[in-house]
């Protein structure tokens, strides 16, 4: 996959994410769990895209953020993610819809489409796959305290 990315266009990388099955004992040496967040662990990083194992503790989420600009991939590896998606109004963000991706299942987001969240709904831990291109290094998070949002600086757990 990693071979695949790094030679062809951003415009393959959704049939590329969509045909290569990756047997889960190859993301063994990458799962790593916290009990304050999910975590961000580096497969692989160049200039064009990120590959990044997220691994989730049951009910941990994401805060509700953007992309950076940057395209996102994202496959459910084990367990399952409720993401849900926002747009940003006059009155301030709405929830505006909500998706549950089961093992396998891939969902794409970009900044045009809004904000979102994502959750592991499945009752035990999670891991999905995250295909960022270019790699996002900022992104604007959601401060729920001050109701707005901040750029935050994004990093790994394990690379
Ligand atoms: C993250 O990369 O930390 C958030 C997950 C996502 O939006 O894909």
């Amino acid at each position: 996959m990693i071979a695949a990315l790094s030679k062809n266009h951003q415009s393959t990388y959704n049939q590329i994410i969509r045909s290569v099955a990756i047997p889960l004992e190859n993301f063994q040496d990458y799962c790593f769990w916290s009990s304050s967040s999910y975590t961000r662990n580096c497969i692989f990083e160049n200039e064009k895209f990120e590959l990044i194992l997220l691994c989730w503790e049951k009910d941990q989420k994401t805060p509700i953020h953007d992309h950076g600009g940057e395209q996102c991939w994202v496959k459910v590896i084990e367990g399952s993610l409720e993401e849900t998606l926002y747009k940003e109004e006059s009155s301030g963000l709405t929830a505006v819809n909500t998706s549950v991706s089961l093992q396998g299942d891939i969902s794409y987001m970009i900044d045009f489409m809004g904000y979102h969240t994502l959750e592991n709904i499945s009752g035990h831990r999670a891991m999905s796959l995250h295909l960022y291109a270019k790699p996002i290094k900022k992104c604007n998070v959601f401060d729920d305290q001050k109701q707005a949002f901040s750029t935050k600086t994004l990093s790994f757990d394990t690379v």
